[in-house]
């Protein structure tokens, strides 16, 4: 039996970070699902597929071979065998993976390799639906939060260090239209699980919600 933390949330809410800290401080692998839809988001794209056409992202997934490895510590994710890690933080990529995360025929292929990997070794696992449909057993669930405004304040500075040029208003109005998306949407949409403790971390420190999800995870074993 393996041992799992599962933490869903909003777009940055700092998900991320706190996962990989809390895997390496307990020696599981940090599994980012979010990855996955990029990858598969990747491929549609480089498929020329239309983010609208239900019935192609449908059928054109089914090609898509996804997989997942670890080097040096690092989660690496593998398209059709392709090294696809530097290609899928953009901007591009982010909405295309927003549209074909809805399609159930994705979700599907998606969700059974996160449960493989889970039940092969012991993970903190991120995403949006992972304490209510991946690891509906999980005994350490997280629902990790921040207000759209502190979101918004850590996006727009970690853009202005790349020296990029944005509007913080903008960036909030995103980060609230993504939010409705993520939660209204038919399928998984993202919501608390029943049992999941809920952790805002608007005025917490990295390390700070990091001890709190490893003192959750050690009460949960008792
Ligand atoms: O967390 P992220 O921005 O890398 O996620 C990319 C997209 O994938 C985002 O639109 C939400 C979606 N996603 C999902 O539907 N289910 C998950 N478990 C993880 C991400």
């Amino acid at each position: 039996m393996t041992n799992s933390i599962a933490i869903d949330g909003p777009a940055g809410a700092g998900k991320s970070t706190i996962a990989k800290m809390v895997s390496k401080k307990l020696g599981f692998i940090y599994v980012d699902t979010g990855a996955m839809y990029r990858a598969m988001a990747l491929y549609l794209l480089r498929e020329k597929v239309d983010p609208s056409d239900a019935a192609a992202i449908s059928s054109k997934c089914q090609n898509a071979d996804i997989t997942i490895k670890h080097e040096n510590g690092e989660q690496v994710v593998y398209l059709n065998g392709e090294n696809v890690n530097g290609f899928i933080r953009t901007e591009e990529v982010g909405n295309m993976a927003s549209s074909s995360s809805v399609n159930s025929n994705v979700r599907k292929k998606l969700v059974e390799l996160q449960q493989k990997l889970a039940a092969e070794t012991d993970v903190v696992m991120d995403g949006r639906d992972i304490g209510t449909v991946v690891l509906p057993d999980s005994k350490c669930k997280v629902y990790l939060t921040a207000s759209s405004k502190v979101r918004a304040d850590r996006r727009y500075k970690e853009l202005i260090a790349k020296g990029q040029q944005c509007d913080l208003e903008k960036i909030e109005q995103d980060i609230i239209e993504r939010d409705r998306r993520d939660m209204t949407r038919d399928i998984s949409p993202l919501k608390k699980a029943d049992d999941a403790t809920e952790v805002d971390s608007s005025y917490m420190t990295i390390e700070e919600v990091a001890d709190k999800i490893i003192s959750l995870y050690e009460s949960s074993k008792n």
